[in-house]
């Protein structure tokens, strides 16, 4: 581990509405409590600026995910904690990102069934992409590609977002980026 650089990433990927936004929001408010200087990515807000005009091709949702391992390293070269939430579905993508990490880099993996989500489906989204009225839709019409070796592995289904911060945070103390 580089001990030059003082930032790092936690990359929280999974399906949509599986609670990474939620996550991501707890883990920001406890890390800055420890005087950690945070910075939250998110897929739906990174999409509003940084990624405007893409879509969810395979190319494009390739594109928004270099885009955000591209701010990730800018970020944890000043000593940023940056906190992605994005659905990020390819490995391949994931790992070329951890590529260029630093080698601080830890995936949480927010796991929750697709059959919860389609029942919460909070944004009504899962509806729309089953009736065939959202095209491309991860997890009903295009592929999502779960982690093989995830440093943490979240189960939002069983747990309470208390609980998983919980085990986020233990795992983050386990691995020595925090105290
Ligand atoms: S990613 O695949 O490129 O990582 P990202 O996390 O930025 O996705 O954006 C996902 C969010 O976009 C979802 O939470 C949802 O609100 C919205 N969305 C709209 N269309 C789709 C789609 N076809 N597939 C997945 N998410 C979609």
């Amino acid at each position: 581990m580089s001990k030059a650089i003082k930032g790092f990433t936690v990359w929280l990927t999974g399906l949509s509405g599986a609670g990474k936004t939620t996550l991501a929001r707890l883990l920001e408010k406890e890390l800055s409590k420890k005087a950690f200087q945070v910075e939250v990515l998110d897929g739906d807000e990174v999409r509003r600026h940084v990624s405007k005009g893409l879509g969810f091709s395979r190319k494009d949702r390739e594109e928004n995910i270099r885009r955000i391992g591209f701010l990730c390293q800018l970020l944890c070269r000043h000593g940023v904690v940056v906190i992605v939430a994005a659905i990020s579905p390819y490995r391949n993508l994931r790992e070329e990102i951890r590529a260029q990490s630093y080698g601080r880099l830890i995936e949480v993996y927010v796991k929750c069934p697709i059959e919860v989500l389609i029942a919460q489906d909070e944004k009504g989204l899962y509806e729309r992409a089953l009736a065939g009225e959202l095209k491309l839709f991860t997890g009903v019409s295009d592929p999502y590609e779960p982690p093989m070796c995830p440093e943490v592995v979240l189960y939002t289904d069983k747990e309470t977002p208390g609980e998983s911060l919980y085990k986020l945070v233990e795992r983050l103390k386990e691995l020595g980026y925090i105290d």
